[in-house]
């Protein structure tokens, strides 16, 4: 049971929370400092059980959003609303900020998939949910939908642009859906799982394509392109890719990359010369081995983040009120917090055609 530590706390009882893409990572030891005992989660919605003295904003009872990101709200980083790279929240504040249950590289804090968590900044991170919304779609507002959607908008997006995304899960999903919010001509997602690839052509929609019946991926988007290949591309894979045997040796296995980046050569390759790269799948802090040259020789713009959650909030809360966004459509599993290593197994090996695995908490 979490106790508030700073006046700034708070203590929120788990109404929903979620396995991410980001979880796996640290599920398969990628993520440095991942210690044992320190929990998992960071997307989560709850109810308010307890404030420290200086959380003004919130009482007992409220019903709230909590973003993945802790973010103090006051320094420099956050003033510029890279709630993301938050330079308060993580002692290590050389790159991210605190993130819930994601390792001491990002702060060490216990996470959301558990009965109570300890949300620090509370008069700053967590918003009321709106009433009339589920809570379903909600949970994922902590997470997949304002990735997917800052993907989108990281890639700059032109009205009538040929995006490409690597990676058909939860991320990539809503990438493909956001694209189309950014004026997106034509969204081509790929993935090697079919049960995705069919799910965001409908969803998406999107044209879908399995990597594995294509030999070379810049030679494949060039020749269903002009020719000249995306106009964006969006990475929403991150370390964990499968697909490159040198890359499965070096980043997953050895492993002496920070992860397979197999998926980011092919967005690097696959794009335009003066295209743009939006990075959202997760690497970890040390090398990877990149084609940097193409970068140069190309004139690539990359952008990257963890997404800033805080940020996004209010106007993905009206998309989705809107009906332009379904977040629980995604929402394939429904599983008690004590059948949580069930729904690790089946998420991480994409079992039973999941897609989002969301964690109920335990009948009391
Ligand atoms: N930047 C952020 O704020 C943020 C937030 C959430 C998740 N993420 C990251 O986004 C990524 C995706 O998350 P998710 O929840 O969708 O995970 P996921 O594991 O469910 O989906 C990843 C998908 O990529 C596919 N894939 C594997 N190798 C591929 C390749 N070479 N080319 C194309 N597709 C490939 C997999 O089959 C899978 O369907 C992860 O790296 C996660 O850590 C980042
Ligand atoms: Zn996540
Ligand atoms: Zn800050």
């Amino acid at each position: 049971m979490p106790r508030i530590l700073h006046p700034r706390d708070a203590i929120v009882r788990v109404t929903r929370s979620c396995i991410c893409g980001s979880d796996i990572h640290l599920y398969n030891g990628l993520i440095p400092d991942t210690r044992v005992g320190s929990t998992f989660g960071h997307e989560f919605t709850g109810v308010v059980e307890e404030v420290g003295p200086e959380v003004e904003n919130l009482k007992l009872g409220d019903a709230v959003i909590v973003p993945f990101n802790i973010a103090c709200g006051q320094c420099q980083f956050c003033k510029q609303g890279l709630y993301g790279n938050c330079h308060e929240s993580n002692a290590q504040a050389t790159a991210v900020g605190g993130i819930f249950g994601y390792s001491h590289t990002a702060g060490g804090y216990d996470g959301g998939q558990a009965e109570y968590v300890r949300v620090p900044y509370a008069d700053f991170g967590p918003m009321l949910i709106p009433e009339e919304m589920d809570l379903d779609d909600a949970v994922l507002l902590t997470d997949v939908v304002p990735t997917g959607y800052q993907a989108a908008e990281m890639a700059g997006i032109q009205l009538g642009d040929t995006v490409l995304i690597f990676g058909a899960g939860p991320i990539g999903i809503m990438a493909a859906r956001c694209a189309w919010l950014f004026g997106a001509g034509r969204v081509i997602v790929i993935d090697w799982i079919h049960y995705r690839l069919e799910f965001v052509r409908s969803y998406g929609p999107a044209e879908a394509y399995d990597y594995r019946q294509i030999d070379d991926m810049a030679v494949f988007i060039k020749k269903i392109t002009d020719g000249l290949g995306a106009d964006v591309c969006i990475d929403a894979v991150g370390a964990d890719a499968s697909g490159n045997a040198l890359h499965t040796l070096f980043g997953k296995m050895i492993p002496i990359e920070a992860g397979s980046a197999i998926a980011l050569h092919w967005a690097i390759n696959s794009v335009k010369k003066g295209g743009i790269v939006s990075i959202v799948g997760v690497y970890g802090p040390t090398g990877n081995m990149i084609p940097i040259g193409n970068v140069v020789n190309k004139g690539l713009t990359i952008r990257a983040n963890q997404a800033a959650v805080k940020r996004l909030l209010p106007r993905l809360i009206e998309h989705v009120q809107a009906g332009q966004i379904d977040p629980k459509a995604l929402i394939t599993h429904r599983v008690p917090l004590d059948d949580i290593a069930d729904a690790y197994h089946i998420f991480a090996a994409k079992l039973d055609n999941c897609i989002k695995p969301v964690l109920l908490p335990n009948r009391r």
